[in-house]
Order: structure tokens, then C-alpha cells, then sequence
């Protein structure tokens, strides 16, 4: 006969494991969505965003930035890594290729580590680039590195609804 009492392995196991529902797929034609203005003190120069997708369980995002020449964004440290993908323009990372850094130009790719720490980036000409983050970012004062804000997937959807209205 069968007991009712449960071994200690399988009241953990009811308790560590759950069932989750299957994330769904997305589509999004990004010619459809409205650009916003990335706010400072983050951006300045007038660089424009669309935000694609958020992950909270993966703590990621994705946007697509659109970044006239002379715009940039201010000093900020990757929590966690970046990819992106430039489709136009000119970026320069890290200082640009003549300070150390990258010149990153369309069509170019990149690859961003944890902990990257990025100074001014620059966009000397019209410029755009997709890149899906991992983590927060850490936005930091250039001189003295103090925090000026940390943003992850929710501020910066929270920033999204509350500019598209939704
Ligand atoms: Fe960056």
C-alpha cells in the first residue's frame, strides 16, 4: 500500500520547481513605431529611441536609438553584457579608435562585456544602431564616477509608456 508521506526530495522538488507558461514570440515592424526622444541626463543631441522588447525574467532590453551627428550619449558602465548591431553611421565607443577605444562603423556589429565602462559615446554623423542590454546600466558622473542613475528593463519601460502614452 502506498504511504502518503513524502520523501524530503520530493516536497523540494514542489517547492523549488514550478510550471511557467511558455513565453510567447513577438513581431514588431519598427517602421510602425513612433519615435521618442531619449531624455537627459542620459542622451543629448536629440538621439531618438524605440524600445522593441523587454525581458524582466532575463533582465534584458532591446531598442533601436537614432542618433543625429554631434549627439551622444553621457558616461555609463554595463552591468551586464550588450550586443549591437549598427546599421548607419559612425559610433565611437570607449573614446573612439583614437583614444583606445572602437570606431565602430555601418554595418557593424559589437560586443560589449559586463562591467564595460563607456565614457562619452559619440555619433559624429547621422547614426543608427539596434542593441538588445543585459542588466542595467549604471549611469555615472565622467569626473568623479558617483551614480547618476541606475535604469534596467522596468525604468526604461516605464520611461517608454509614460512617453507613448500607454
Ligand atoms: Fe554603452
Amino acid at each position: 500500500m502506498a504511504t502518503a508521506t513524502k520523501s524530503a526530495a520530493e516536497k523540494s522538488s514542489e517547492t523549488t520547481y514550478r510550471n511557467k507558461d511558455a513565453v510567447n514570440g513577438e513581431f514588431v515592424h519598427v517602421d510602425a513605431i513612433d519615435w521618442q526622444t531619449m531624455p537627459e541626463p542620459f542622451a543629448h543631441g536629440g538621439i531618438c529611441w524605440k524600445l522593441l522588447h523587454v525581458s524582466p525574467e532575463l533582465g534584458a532590453w532591446t531598442a533601436y536609438y537614432k542618433c543625429p551627428a554631434g549627439s551622444y550619449f553621457s558616461a555609463h558602465i554595463h552591468i551586464g553584457p550588450g550586443e549591437y548591431l549598427l546599421t548607419k553611421g559612425k559610433m565611437e565607443v570607449r573614446g573612439g579608435s583614437a583614444k583606445g577605444g572602437e570606431t565602430a562603423y555601418a554595418l557593424g556589429y559589437g560586443f560589449e562585456p559586463s562591467s564595460a565602462r563607456h565614457d562619452k559615446t559619440y555619433f559624429p554623423i547621422d547614426s543608427e544602431f539596434y542593441m538588445t542590454f543585459v542588466g542595467p546600466l549604471h549611469w555615472i558622473n565622467e569626473e568623479d564616477g558617483s551614480t547618476v542613475a541606475i535604469t534596467g528593463w522596468k525604468e526604461l519601460q516605464d520611461v517608454w509608456l509614460q512617453q507613448t502614452g500607454q
